[in-house]
């Protein structure tokens, strides 16, 4: 770019208004260059890419590998390549507009998080928004400033890999640590700052995928508009309330139109009614695939179609690239679209500060890096991603009062050593050699005292055996391989890799105490591991201190806080058995002998929100502060809680409601908040729930946001299959509309907060 180019033209001005600048830029544009803003490209290299950069032929770039989406760890971005690229792009070009660098940066960067369902264990929207915001700080020391984070699909079908990527099934849990996320990578609420070291999000993958059929990966989707606005939307909603920079369209179809071409959903819902202002990207090459789709017979038509449904930048296809300033020419896409879009990708490239600054200090990531505070958080979230979904008293080991249970601890099984294989799917820059094992965290734990600690692999089940017989306690450490789960990577059985339950049973047979810890990127059925051993305790993929997490809560040096964001089958023919079903015509009796199946129960081993303590804990005297409540207002709904054993208990209240009578069924549950609380042995404390009336609505078959008036039952749970109940009169909203009001969300009152726990 000449000197005074940018200054004359008053872009570059930092002090105008962005809407301002993005208007004398798209003036100065021509054609190619609007059209490069649109095209993202893979892996651009400074110098075979020169010529493409200075012509401003490309918007953006994506820096990962395009085979086994997130399963494969490649060199990464780094400040180094970055600033090259950008000084391609900005110093020899025309009118100097920097690159959006882009990269998969889910759960974490070099220090790897728990997978996203992991972190979603916690409830913790506080935990949530912290890792966002540290994956955030080490993604841009290696210059990358936008993640296709997070993953908002509601994911009620475990069979799919990529629950492993998303928060569950409970859309109202995945909208809260969803919108939390959203903060923590844009440096805030209120939007994204420009901060540098802030990454722009992306919520994904805009929308249904989560109901794709069988649970097989990029199948199609069928869902009504109820279903989809009130259960599927409702994240993308509240992301767009939190600010969020992006969108990603989904790559299958929902009732035969394929997402990449869904104008009603994309152009007239997410940016029409929803007013999102930002860009939407396609999925990677999902363009491209319309024609395998079977509704464009070429690029050109692809393009036009993703186009005109409100797709602004083509991922890594080039449909775009190649076709879209003839089709401009050719008016065979709406007037003012070309502009509409660019004009997206330039704020947000403004807004980000990659105007004033695009490049990145080459000496920041070896301090950012894995710094000693982000591998403390690490560690903490680690220890939330860990549920403890049985204890015969076994647990915790260093509580139990019997010296002699605790001389000689056997650590077993493929997990004991496993390294890179915590980290989870989706962990393009987390390495093994960062990651502390279950076996090493183990030894440090009990490297003085008088507990001797064993390790094997388990591979020789034979030679395992005969440690376990001596041993006072075993750890089994079962489950499965990241690879098992995350994109393209669905089952048809929920059951434990083969041969696993066989080795569980011989070692349950000859070990004086068994615990079994499960790791895996998916909820599991329980039916064979329902009587093994004296605990079973599931870790989803828990990241760089992963070791550390499990053996801190297994230990009780960290009360275990860990709840099911899944209810947990006891079978794979059971699913989705997710807990916000909607009740049927004919309710069954539960001790009735009819049920929904002939051969099996008919609700899951362990619902939602289930997870233990090491101490019991006991809800009681529910109280609202009003009876009724109306538009505008706001009823609290405050409980007792008391830890009744001899441990500190982390414990998660949960909220539910049901309309005793609707306009549409409604679920027989829906959560509608969670509290946290931290409970000392004996103690009792008061959480609060606010229930504002604006949060009650949903939408109805006329296509009207409202709110049913009329009695609605309030529950205070420690999970979805339990409760105190009270009930609530509730008025009608004065005005469906076609779109609901911002969510406010409710707020938890009293209680301890759980970084209290640092303490310890
Ligand atoms: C996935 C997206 C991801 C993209 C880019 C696709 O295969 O569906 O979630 O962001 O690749 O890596």
């Amino acid at each position: 770019m000449s000197d005074d180019q940018g200054a004359a033209r008053g872009w570059a001005d930092p002090t105008m208004p962005v809407t301002e600048r993005v208007r004398a830029l798209l003036a100065a544009m021509t054609l190619p260059e609007k059209v490069g803003q649109l095209h993202q490209v893979a892996n651009p290299d400074p110098v075979r890419d020169a010529e493409a950069l200075a012509a401003g032929a490309f918007g953006s770039c994506i820096v990962a590998s395009g085979e086994h989406a997130g399963n494969v760890r490649d060199a990464g971005a780094g400040a180094e390549v970055v600033n090259a690229l950008q000084r391609a792009a900005v110093e020899s070009s025309r009118l100097g507009v920097p690159l959006l660098v882009a990269r998969d940066v889910i759960h974490g960067h070099r220090t790897v998080f728990p997978i996203p369902l992991g972190q979603a264990a916690s409830f913790d929207a506080d935990l949530v928004r912290d890792c966002a915001r540290v994956a955030a700080r080490e993604a841009t020391a290696d210059g990358v400033r936008w993640t296709f984070a997070p993953m908002l699909d509601v994911a009620q079908d475990p069979r799919w890999g990529r629950v492993a990527e998303s928060c569950g099934e409970d859309a109202w849990l995945t909208a809260h640590l969803g919108a939390a996320a959203v903060e923590g990578f844009q440096g805030g609420p209120g939007g994204l700052s420009d901060a540098r070291d802030t990454l722009a999000a992306c919520a994904k993958h805009f929308v249904g995928y989560g109901l794709v059929q069988g649970g097989r990966d990029y199948a199609e989707v069928e869902v009504g508009p109820v279903t989809l606005h009130n259960r599927h939307l409702r994240p993308f909603r509240a992301a767009v309330d939190a600010g969020v920079a992006t969108v990603m369209s989904a790559f299958p179809t929902v009732d035969g139109t394929p997402m990449t071409a869904h104008g009603p959903l994309l152009r007239d819902h997410l940016k029409g009614e929803l007013g999102f202002a930002g860009p939407v990207v396609s999925d990677w090459d999902a363009v491209g695939e319309l024609c395998a789709h079977g509704v464009a017979a070429d690029h050109r038509q692809a393009a036009a179609l993703a186009f005109t449904a409100g797709v602004d930048i083509d991922m890594v296809t080039g449909a775009y690239h190649e076709h879209l300033a003839d089709l401009v020419g050719a008016e065979a896409v709406p007037a003012g679209r070309l502009d509409d879009a660019v004009g997206r990708v330039l704020a947000l490239k403004l807004r980000l500060g990659l105007f004033e600054d695009p490049f990145t200090d080459p000496t920041l990531a070896s301090s950012v890096h894995l710094a000693p505070a982000h591998r403390a958080l690490a560690r903490r979230a680690a220890a939330g991603a860990v549920v403890v979904l049985r204890n015969d008293g076994v647990l915790p080991l260093a509580g139990r009062n019997d010296a002699a249970a605790s001389r000689h601890l056997h650590v077993t099984g493929p997990f004991a050593t496993a390294a890179g294989e915590l980290l989870g799917t989706w962990t393009l820059d987390g390495r093994a050699q960062d990651t502390v094992s279950i076996a090493e965290a183990f030894r440090e734990r009990f490297a003085s005292g008088a507990t001797r600690v064993t390790v094997d692999d388990g591979r020789f089940i034979d030679d395992t055996l005969v440690t376990a017989r001596t041993a006072d306690l075993v750890v089994a450490c079962v489950g499965e391989h990241p690879m098992r789960s995350g994109e393209a990577n669905s089952v048809t059985s929920l059951d434990l890799p083969p041969g696993q339950v066989e080795v569980l049973a011989a070692l349950a047979r000859v070990s004086r105490r068994l615990v079994v810890v499960v790791l895996s990127g998916r909820p599991l059925a329980l039916e064979r591991l329902e009587h093994l051993g004296d605990a079973l305790v599931l870790v989803f993929h828990p990241g760089v201190e992963g070791g550390h997490g499990i053996v801190d809560v297994l230990t009780g040096d960290v009360p275990p806080s860990g709840r099911l964001p899944s209810s947990m089958p006891w079978t794979t023919g059971q699913v989705p058995v997710h807990h916000d079903q909607l009740p049927t015509g004919r309710p069954l009796d539960p001790d009735g002998p009819v049920g929904r199946y002939r051969d099996h129960r008919d609700t899951p081993a362990l619902p939602f929100g289930f997870g233990l303590g090491y101490s019991a804990v006991r809800y009681e005297d529910l109280r609202l502060s009003a009876p009724k409540i109306g538009p505008g207002q706001v009823v609290t709904a405050t409980v007792r809680l008391t830890c009744q054993g001899e441990h500190r208990v982390v414990e998660t209240a949960q909220l539910y409601l049901r309309p005793h009578v609707a306009g549409v069924s409604r679920p027989v549950g829906e959560l509608a908040g969670v509290a946290r609380a931290v409970l000392e042995p004996g103690q009792s404390t008061e959480v609060t729930f606010a229930l504002d009336h604006a949060a009650l609505g949903h939408r109805d078959a006329a296509g009207r946001w409202c709110t049913d008036p009329g009695r609605w039952t309030v529950r205070v749970a420690p999970h979805a299959g339990a409760g105190r109940t009270a009930e609530l009169e509730v008025a009608a909203s004065p005005e469906p509309s076609p779109v609901p009001s911002p969510e406010p969300v409710p707020r938890p009152g009293g209680g301890g907060h759980p970084d209290d726990l640092n303490d310890t």
